[in-house]
């Protein structure tokens, strides 16, 4: 373990977010440990942190746990919503109680929540300073959320929520999910298409959690998505053009280039 940055803590570091920032995290020379539901080489599971506390040299602690909610095939029944509720508050509370009761505190806690706190407005724009209040399951979530993730005040290790666009890459989130319906050419907007649709790359999230845990100015709410307001139909048609093409483009393309 690197002694200089000391240990990082990711909670769900082996998903779509987690993996590509423990590999950052790596290469700039934090040692890392995930904590996963499955035990394996530089892991611990929840039940190990409920028992143990925090590993000795832990500097910053970041959770990236929670059921998965864009995968579409799930049904949103309430026992699909306890799990999607339970994975992200049972995880985060766990954390903060084990910084709680760390002899010595860790420097950084990091949450990536949602941008669903907020009310979806075609004319209203939300900054960090906005008033929330609960609404849908999703922005009960959300509060719950961020509640449990607070530390007593008087705590000395600093304090930093991100709530996320939609984060899109390759390799997972969102665009995996969209993958195959797109590419056989039955991808589009979820109707009515105008609603706006915040979103974040990838990179620039990873980057954003970097300098967060590396910034000590840095402490309290960021919203993490990209300047550029897009609707979900814009969306679907940026993918639609660019990304993929109707499976019988893919095929005459293949019979007449030889
Ligand atoms: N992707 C987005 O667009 C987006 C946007 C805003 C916020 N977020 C939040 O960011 C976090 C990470 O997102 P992601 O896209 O990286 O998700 P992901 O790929 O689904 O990974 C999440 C990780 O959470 C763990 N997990 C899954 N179900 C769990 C459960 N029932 N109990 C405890 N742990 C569970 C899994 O780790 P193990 O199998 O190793 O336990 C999994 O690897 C989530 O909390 C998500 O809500 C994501």
């Amino acid at each position: 373990m690197s002694k200089a940055l000391g240990t990082a803590l990711v909670g769900g570091g082996t998903g779509f977010i987690g993996s590509h920032l423990c590999k950052v995290l790596k290469s700039h020379g934090y040692g890392v440990i995930v904590i996963s539901r499955m035990p394996g080489p530089q892991r611990m599971t929840w039940n190990d942190l409920n028992r143990q506390g925090l590993p000795d040299g832990t500097t910053t602690v970041i959770n990236l746990a929670g059921q998965n909610v864009l995968d579409f095939k799930q049904r949103w029944n309430a026992g699909f919503k306890q799990n999607v509720f339970n994975s992200r508050i049972n995880t985060t509370s766990s954390l903060a109680n084990a910084i709680v009761s760390a002899k010595k505190k860790p420097s950084v806690f990091v949450t990536l929540t949602g941008v669903g706190i907020y009310k979806p407005d075609k004319v209203k724009e939300y900054d960090e300073d906005s008033s929330e209040t609960e609404f849908d399951f999703l922005s009960r979530l959300c509060h719950e959320w961020e509640n449990a993730a607070k530390l007593p005040k008087g705590t000395s290790t600093r304090q930093v929520t991100i709530r996320s666009g939609v984060v899109l890459g390759r390799d997972g989130g969102m665009i995996k999910q969209l993958y195959l319906p797109f590419f056989c050419g039955l991808g589009g907007p979820v109707m009515p298409g105008d609603q706006y649709l915040p979103w974040i790359h990838i990179d620039d999230l990873i980057r954003l959690i970097l300098f967060v845990v590396g910034n000590q100015q840095v402490e309290g709410t960021l919203n993490g998505v990209a300047p550029q307001n897009i609707t979900n139909k814009q969306f679907s048609d940026v993918c639609l053009s660019n990304l993929f093409e109707p499976v019988f483009i893919k095929i005459f393309r293949l019979l007449l280039v030889p």
